[in-house]
């Protein structure tokens, strides 16, 4: 079936519903082995905090929230996933309906609230995921609703101790905007305080930890983070989560009300400022990873000119389908060929030189 006819009748369902049903492919795909996976063009490979991966495209956290598709989504190309966000214990989230469509602006908002089966259930799932045909495997990690800010220290190390053994890399997300003070903890102290802690568990297992951020962040917040995680040692900085603004025509659509993260093509000139601000910032030091509204390839090798090492996609994925991963990967490559540049490497940051 063609993806604009399968489009039409997902979009008949509620999105969660047809989240699931997704997830059913996809655990279908996952267990074909990945015969069918589309093979990287060589000059999409990228080593970045000393992982190889086989493209720069991957998935973004919230997409696979510890049900571990991994398999079935990079047999679709993706070069890498983030798992998460994952919290020590499971939590529900937030009561249904809380991910909404907007179609007119290729966008959704979801207020789910770090629904998720806790460490112990995602771990087991992880443990039985083979080695083989999985690309890189990040895990995405949080703090329980109910535990304080004061304590949310605890809940990051406990959930880093618990599944670093299967996450090629560790990210600490403080941007969700559906947990309520999460994104305090973006401001200097306690960010110095939880990045230290982090970084202090991570760095002995050798496994790079990186923390993402929020679109909303004034551009002297975001110099600051980008400092903290540098001095904390952080292996590198994910540019942006979904944003709590409603910008442009967005703002008159009937669903901007619903309380909530939004994403896809509105959210793409603030998480590519915040990108490009980010990796002016960090000169060099520690990688990007560009995500927020990348709907093409022409959006995902603009990130990587604007300084993306790694660009990751949900939304796009969503409005794109299935051949979208193959389709940007394809598209990267020609324009790294027309651009002159041998490698994704060359081009990440093009557009300061
Ligand atoms: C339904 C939904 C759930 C999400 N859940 C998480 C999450 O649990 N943790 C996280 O770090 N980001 C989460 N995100 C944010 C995405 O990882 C990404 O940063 C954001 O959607 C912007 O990218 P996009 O425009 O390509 O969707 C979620 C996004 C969506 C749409």
């Amino acid at each position: 079936m063609a993806w604009g006819t399968a489009r039409k009748l997902l979009f008949h369902l509620d999105p969660e519903r047809a989240h699931a049903l997704a997830a059913g492919a996809l655990r279908v795909l996952g267990s074909a082995g990945g015969v069918l996976r589309p093979r990287p063009d060589a000059s999409l490979r990228v080593t970045c905090m000393g992982l190889a991966f086989d493209s720069p495209l991957g998935m973004a956290a919230g997409f696979d929230k510890g049900e571990v598709l991994v398999r079935g989504l990079h047999a679709l190309g993706f070069g890498h996933v983030e798992v998460g966000t994952i919290t020590p214990r499971p939590q529900a989230g937030n009561p249904r309906p809380r991910l909404f469509r907007l179609p007119e602006h290729r966008a959704l908002i979801n207020r789910m609230g770090f629904n998720n089966e806790g460490t112990e259930a995602c771990g087991h799932r992880l443990a039985a995921l083979p080695r083989e045909g999985r690309g890189i495997v990040g895990v995405n990690v949080g703090k329980n609703k109910d535990t304080p800010n004061e304590r949310a220290v605890d809940d990051y190390l406990a959930a880093i101790d618990a599944l670093h053994p299967w996450a090629d890399y560790l990210v600490v997300n403080l941007s969700s905007p559906n947990t309520p003070g999460l994104r305090a903890l973006q401001e200097r102290e306690p960010l110095e305080r939880l990045l230290s802690a982090c970084v202090g568990r991570a760095a002995p297992l050798r496994k790079p930890l990186l923390v993402k951020l929020a679109p909303d962040l004034s551009p002297e917040a975001l110099d600051e983070a980008v400092d903290v995680a540098i001095a904390s040692g952080a292996s590198g900085v994910i540019a942006t989560n979904t944003t709590i603004q409603r910008p442009g025509a967005v703002a008159s659509h009937p669903r901007a009300t619903e309380a909530g993260g939004l994403s896809g093509a509105p959210l793409g000139p603030l998480a590519l400022e915040s990108l490009r601000q980010a990796y002016r910032r960090a000169a060099g030091r520690i990688p990007i990873v560009g995500v927020g509204g990348v709907m093409d390839a022409h959006d995902a090798y603009a990130r990587i000119r604007a300084g993306a090492s790694l660009v990751q996609v949900y939304t796009g994925l969503v409005y794109g389908g299935p051949r979208f991963p193959a389709r940007v990967l394809g598209g990267i490559a020609d324009r790294l060929r027309r651009d002159g540049f041998r490698s994704v490497d060359e081009a990440v940051g093009a557009d300061h030189r």
